[in-house]
């Protein structure tokens, strides 16, 4: 069929990763699952910069430590937070030089010092741009979001409370909803992530460990979504949920 005659191509303004598999990975290799890791650290440009640069995708947002992870052993957490402060010193000027604003989503507060200062520093360095967002989900689960949400309504937004209202008090509340969710590793479900948001998210399960996903399995990715005809509830195809 002729380009002509293809169905318009639902938009992609936001992907969001679960990137899942580093330890399997390591495993794999007869490695420490830290190693799974800091090999999985490595990807993230790559992936990032094709979404943004290739694909002009304006928002991504990676799913790096849930509520639930506190639960790992001491070691692998240090190991965790080093890796993210390591990779911010290291990515901080390829933020600012391509003007990507970094963002996160999740309780900052109860993160490590050292890792709570870098973060600042890059969040506060690249909050003016607007082209393209990166966010990171960090001590982020989605119940945690709600409940925090709620306590924060007004009584006004109480009484008559309306979806539109409940969603400016997630952390969300300046990023549209995911068009697509990847998840890696071949696990099939959310694990408390962005679950409001993900109402009407299309999702995208591969068995490739986030280690090995790169430039070229985002390709494929966004390629699969390209092909799908999304409907909102709607008996026609409709380009967003608006
Ligand atoms: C999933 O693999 C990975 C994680 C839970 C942590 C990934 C996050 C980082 C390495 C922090 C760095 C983040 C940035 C943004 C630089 P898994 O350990 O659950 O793998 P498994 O399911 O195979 O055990």
């Amino acid at each position: 069929m002729s380009s002509s005659h293809s169905a318009p191509k639902p938009p992609l303004k936001h992907i969001a990763f679960i990137m899942d598999g580093n330890g399997r990975w390591a495993k794999q290799r007869q490695l420490a699952r830290t190693e799974g890791h800091k090999e999985g650290v490595k990807r993230i440009f790559d992936v990032a910069k094709r979404a943004f640069e290739h694909w002009n995708i304006p928002y991504i947002t990676l799913y790096a430590f849930s509520t639930e992870n506190w639960s790992r052993p001491k070691y692998e957490i240090d190991v965790i937070f080093r890796l993210l402060r390591g990779w911010l010193k290291r990515k901080k000027s390829t933020l600012l030089e391509n003007k990507i604003r970094f963002r996160t989503i999740g309780d900052l507060s109860k993160l490590p010092k050292t890792a709570q200062e870098i973060l600042d520093e890059t969040l506060r360095e690249t909050a003016d741009f607007n082209e393209h967002t990166l966010t990171v989900a960090l001590n982020y689960g989605a119940r945690e979001e709600v409940l925090r949400a709620i306590r924060e309504l007004s009584s006004s937004e109480r009484e008559h409370l309306t979806w539109e209202a409940l969603s400016k008090h997630l952390y969300t509340a300046d990023i549209p909803d995911p068009d697509l969710i990847v998840r890696t590793s071949g696990e099939q479900r959310l694990s408390n992530f962005l679950l409001l948001q993900a109402a009407y998210s299309e999702f995208y399960f591969t068995p490739t460990y986030w280690p090995d996903f790169g430039a070229d399995a985002l390709d494929e990715a966004v390629e699969n979504y390209l092909r799908r005809t999304r409907r909102f509830g709607n008996i026609e195809p409709c380009s967003d949920n608006a």
